[in-house]
């Protein structure tokens, strides 16, 4: 079997966040920064050999664009039957960007053909790999909206991405009632309302990636993780829950219309360099 290659078009930049503080790139706004070690260009082989790296590929494409057919190709059988299940052409596109990406930064991370990763279901639904075998300890998560899609692997740590299209509406007001903590609300009611839907989104990816890197998913009540934002290394979690502790999430703005967050947790507290790679899909 050949491995999926990008073509040398599609792969249009690699970007690493130099460290805290540090704000811009020209394809993505950062609003926060994992903290990690150094500020030279890291070896990714080596960082991923020795546990300590995650990557978080990321694509934007227009969403009428079905995604390319070559993609398709390299989802399994189950994934195929999904995405057919699905009524709307824009879901199926997402799915198959989703899907095929993260198989992608697989491959390219622990080798082999992007065909090769089986997955199968946590007990709360948390997609894990089940082959290879001996990619056993690999943590991946997946989100997809309204064009862009992101996903997030790594070795031996726990990873959770999500990404929302921010869409100002009465109805994520209302759902803010459900997920936001009384001290998120606080915050999001003192700022004016141009600010505040951003805001909302912004608490909303960093719940969504914290539940996802748990492996919990709806099972982890959102409004029961209180975020703040601004602290020195970035946002901050207080949470009950007994692996609450020894976070540390990235909130971004990949587009204008979009905000990312990224959630990670090491063994013993451990240096992770999170690694950011977008992708552009060919109009
Ligand atoms: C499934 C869920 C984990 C994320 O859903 P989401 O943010 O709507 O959708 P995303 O595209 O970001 O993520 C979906 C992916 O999460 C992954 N996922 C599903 N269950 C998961 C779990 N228990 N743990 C980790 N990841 C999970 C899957 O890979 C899924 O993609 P797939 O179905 O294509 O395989 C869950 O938290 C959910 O349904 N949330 C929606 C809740 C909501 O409406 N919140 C608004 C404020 S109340």
């Amino acid at each position: 079997m050949v491995a999926f290659q990008f073509p040398a078009v599609v792969s249009q930049c690699d970007t690493e966040f130099p460290g805290p503080g540090a704000g811009r790139d020209q394809t993505m706004v950062v609003l926060s920064t994992i903290d990690r070690p150094g500020t030279d260009a890291p070896d990714a082989t080596a960082l991923w050999r020795a546990g300590g790296l995650v990557q978080v590929w990321w694509a934007t494409w227009p969403q009428d664009l079905a995604a390319p057919a070559g993609w398709y190709r390299l989802l399994d059988a189950s994934e195929r039957a999904r995405c057919q299940r699905l009524a709307r052409a824009q879901d199926r596109g997402q799915y198959v960007m989703a899907h095929a990406l993260l198989r992608l930064a697989l491959s390219s991370l622990a080798g082999g053909p992007a065909e090769q990763w089986r997955f199968r279901a946590s007990e709360h639904g948390r997609p894990e790999v089940a082959e290879p075998a001996q990619a056993a300890d690999i943590r991946f998560s997946l989100s997809h909206t309204r064009g862009l899609v992101a996903c997030a692997v790594g070795a031996g740590v726990q990873v959770g991405v999500d990404v929302e299209a921010v869409e100002d509406g009465p109805g994520i007001h209302e759902a803010s009632e459900l997920f936001l903590a009384p001290t998120e609300r606080e915050d999001c009611q003192a700022l004016p309302s141009a600010q505040r839907t951003g805001r909302l989104y912004e608490y909303w990816t960093l719940k969504e990636a914290f539940a996802k890197a748990l492996g919990l998913g709806l099972h982890l009540p959102l409004h029961s993780a209180a975020f703040e934002l601004d602290p020195p290394g970035g946002p901050r979690v207080r949470c009950d829950h007994p692996a609450g502790e020894g976070w540390r999430f990235d909130l971004a703005a990949p587009t204008s219309e979009h905000r990312m967050a990224t959630a990670v947790r090491a063994p013993d507290g451990k240096d992770v360099t999170v690694m950011y790679r977008r992708h552009e899909v060919p109009a």
